[in-house]
């Protein structure tokens, strides 16, 4: 079989996890190391043994050798690279978010399907064992009908996170930032699992704004499921805390609560005798360490075999492809979106003040916006 040629574009922080997920594949050859900050391409080429780099592009997608390509880059280079790559025949895995607005994700998607290319959003967490268990679970019906949900993450970030970026804690280059960046995972995981989720209110703060950011550090929202279950959602990056998510979803029948920062850390799982049982199976696994910063996780490689896998086979059905991307995408929008509509300094798309390549601004102080929009329930 001829081996699926991948590209790496934007060689930061998240790249290392697209590069050990591609070199776990049996038939792949990861090929190139692409950034504009040359340096970080050689570096990252360097220490994974990439043997071509470039800071263009251009000259990626010109090969036509590659079939694929990683794009991990800020949030606001996502719809440019991505519909290039599309347009240049690639299949492409994008980080979360797809894009910066529901339109572009549209746009994107769409594409992709005209141009019969696979096109997938990074949401690893779908593919933790812990999150395939309960979602089997709610399928078999061992919850019951879901009632209630809570999700709370603390993901504290320092000064230097935001200060030293061109693009974190900006509107122009992060759309954002507690909820579209660190909370991303803990929504689309739940709305996932739900079956889809509706905004019913939302509020954002700007509490304790670190290195300058002017987007959210906090967001806090209520959701609804389709069937009437009541989520409350919560983000911080305020805390002291690096890392800590908690899902908790409650059923007629019984109650889940797990984490996505140890893979396959079940808390609790509480209700029938077949749901006591099958969680014992979830709790006996034992995940391998992660390949890049410990909460990212461990799942990368199982999206990218996934992805792999749907670049092969075109009938193959992924756990996160584009549609899913864009549905996630199109909820935190609105959960933005009802958070503005009370009119909130630190609500995103408000007037931001540092660009993406800007060197900062003092940021607006107090807390924002509280939206109250029913949805169907
Ligand atoms: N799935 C996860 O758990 C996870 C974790 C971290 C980051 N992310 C996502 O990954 C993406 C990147 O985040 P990061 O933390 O690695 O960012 P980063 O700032 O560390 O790296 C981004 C890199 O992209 C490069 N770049 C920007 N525009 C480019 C272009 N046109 N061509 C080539 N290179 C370009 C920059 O020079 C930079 O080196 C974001 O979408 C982020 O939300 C996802």
């Amino acid at each position: 079989m001829k081996p699926l040629v991948h590209a790496v574009v934007g060689c930061g922080r998240v790249a290392p996890n697209h590069v050990d997920g591609f070199t776990a594949l049996p038939d792949a050859e990861l090929r190139w190391a692409c950034d504009r900050d040359l340096a970080r391409a050689r570096a990252l080429a360097r220490e994974y043994g990439l043997p071509r780099v470039t800071s263009d592009v251009r000259e990626v997608l010109a090969d036509p050798e590659v079939d694929s390509v990683s794009v991990a880059v800020d949030h606001a280079g996502h719809y440019e690279l991505v519909a290039a790559a599309l347009t240049a025949g690639k299949h492409v895995l994008v980080e979360k978010p797809l894009a910066m607005t529901v339109e572009d994700g549209a746009a994107l998607t769409a594409l992709a399907e005209r141009a019969g290319r696979v096109l997938s959003v990074v949401s690893q967490h779908r593919y933790d064992p812990v999150v395939t268990a309960v979602r089997d679970w709610i399928a078999e019906g061992l919850l019951g009908r879901l009632v209630s949900g809570t999700v709370s993450l603390q993901c504290g970030r320092d000064d230097a996170y935001y200060a030293e970026s061109y693009w974190r804690g900006t509107f122009a280059g992060e759309g954002g930032s507690a909820l579209v960046n660190q909370g991303y995972h803990a929504l689309d995981v739940t709305r996932w699992l739900t079956g889809g989720l509706s905004v019913v209110g939302a509020a954002t703060g700007h509490t304790a704004p670190r290195g300058g950011m002017e987007t959210e550090d906090t967001l806090a929202a209520v959701l609804r499921g389709p069937q009437g279950a009541l989520v409350t959602y919560q983000v911080t990056v305020a805390s002291s805390i690096t890392w800590r998510t908690r899902i908790e979803l409650v059923g007629t029948d019984g109650s889940v609560l797990f984490d996505l920062d140890h893979p396959g850390t079940l808390h609790l799982a509480e209700g029938g005798d077949a749901l006591r049982a099958a969680a014992g199976t979830v709790r006996g696994q034992v995940s391998p360490p992660p390949a890049g910063i410990g909460y990212y996780g461990i799942s990368h490689r199982r999206q990218i075999a996934d992805f792999a896998a749907a670049v092969r086979d075109p009938r193959h059905t992924m756990a996160a492809d584009g549609t899913a991307g864009l549905d996630t995408l199109r909820l935190l929008r609105e959960m933005y979106r009802t958070a503005r509509s009370e009119g909130g300094a630190a609500s995103a798309g408000g007037s931001g003040a540092r660009s993406a390549g800007g060197s900062g601004a003092a940021a607006p102080s107090g807390t924002a916006a509280v939206g109250a929009v029913t949805a169907r329930g």
